[in-house]
């Protein structure tokens, strides 16, 4: 029997376990164990020290519920879900961006040209763009489905009990024939990240802030194109250069303008708005590799 130590068990572990070889679920499961054990033996990690790693992700579990995703929450605030974005981003195509825990995938159907905010207090602002293919060929029937906080930084969803509809300020537009899209809304305000949990203590013992930059989500869908989740935010906004969920990317800030110039676009809105900008999304075609 060859004996184990600190140095072998790392293959060991390896060892115990029949993978298919070359396998993605063998290298993903051999890379962590590498990583993870070489971390642990380079920072002699000790034994309190482990059990407050387990105690931490065993209080993660503890907060969860089908509506509230702990472990997801701090893969945001750790940067991993904006790195799984980075990585699967397709050249050529708007950079992803974070879904966050308010998507709801049966928003209803709007026309072009609606308010979503209804008689919601705000700066009304008339959002427009194209869906284009990453070769600039308009997507006639690409699908917009957005979804938001208020002016004060909540989303309807949370104050259900409050006798909100979870269905506010969230819609599905439907591109004309240009790929063009234009409706109307409030402009949101920051929020932060759910913090009195594992999380927030995390946050808290490193001096972070748990604030999120203002920002309408978007997932955009077109027949044979690859769909994308992001954000828009705006510029010079308070959290752009500090967004608690590393969500904020150059590209992805979009630059308000008073709506002057509304009438020489030829949009007909339910409501007037005070302020414009244009955000143009674009896809990647389902063939094309990353
Ligand atoms: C959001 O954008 O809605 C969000 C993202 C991450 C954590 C919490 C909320
Ligand atoms: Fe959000």
């Amino acid at each position: 029997m060859s004996d184990i130590n600190q140095f072998n068990i790392t293959q060991k572990v390896k060892d115990s376990f029949e993978t298919e070889p070359d396998s993605r679920f063998e290298k993903i499961l051999h890379s962590v164990i590498d990583h993870l054990h070489d971390c642990t033996r380079e920072l002699n990690v000790t034994h309190d020290e482990w059990m407050g790693v387990l105690n931490f992700l065993y209080d993660c579990g503890q907060i969860s519920t089908p509506e509230r995703h702990e472990f997801i929450l701090l893969s945001d605030v750790l940067g991993f879900s904006a790195l799984v974005d980075m990585i699967n981003t397709r050249g050529g195509a708007t950079e992803g961006s974070n879904l966050g825990p308010f998507y709801l995938d049966d928003a209803p159907e709007k026309k072009l040209g609606a308010n979503l905010a209804d008689d919601r207090e705000g700066v009304t602002v008339l959002v427009h763009g194209t869906v284009t293919d990453i070769l600039h060929k308009p997507l006639p029937g690409a699908i917009i489905d957005t979804w938001q906080a208020d002016a004060t930084g909540t989303y309807p969803i949370q104050e259900q009990e409050q006798g909100q509809d979870k269905m506010d300020l969230r819609g599905k537009f439907t591109c004309d024939e240009q790929g063009r899209y234009y409706y109307t809304t409030v402009l949101p305000k920051p929020y932060t990240v759910p913090y009195d949990g594992p999380v927030g203590k995390l946050l808290r013992a490193g001096n972070r802030h748990a604030w999120r930059a203002a920002h309408l989500h978007y997932i955009v869908r077109a027949q044979g194109m690859h769909d994308i989740t992001t954000e828009v935010f705006f510029e010079n906004t308070e959290y752009i250069d500090n967004d608690a969920v590393f969500g904020v990317r150059k590209s992805l800030i979009a630059k308000l303008e008073p709506a002057k110039k509304i009438d020489e676009l030829g949009f007909e809105t339910e409501k007037k708005p005070d302020a414009m900008f244009k955000f143009d999304f674009v896809l990647a075609p389902e063939s094309k590799k990353r």
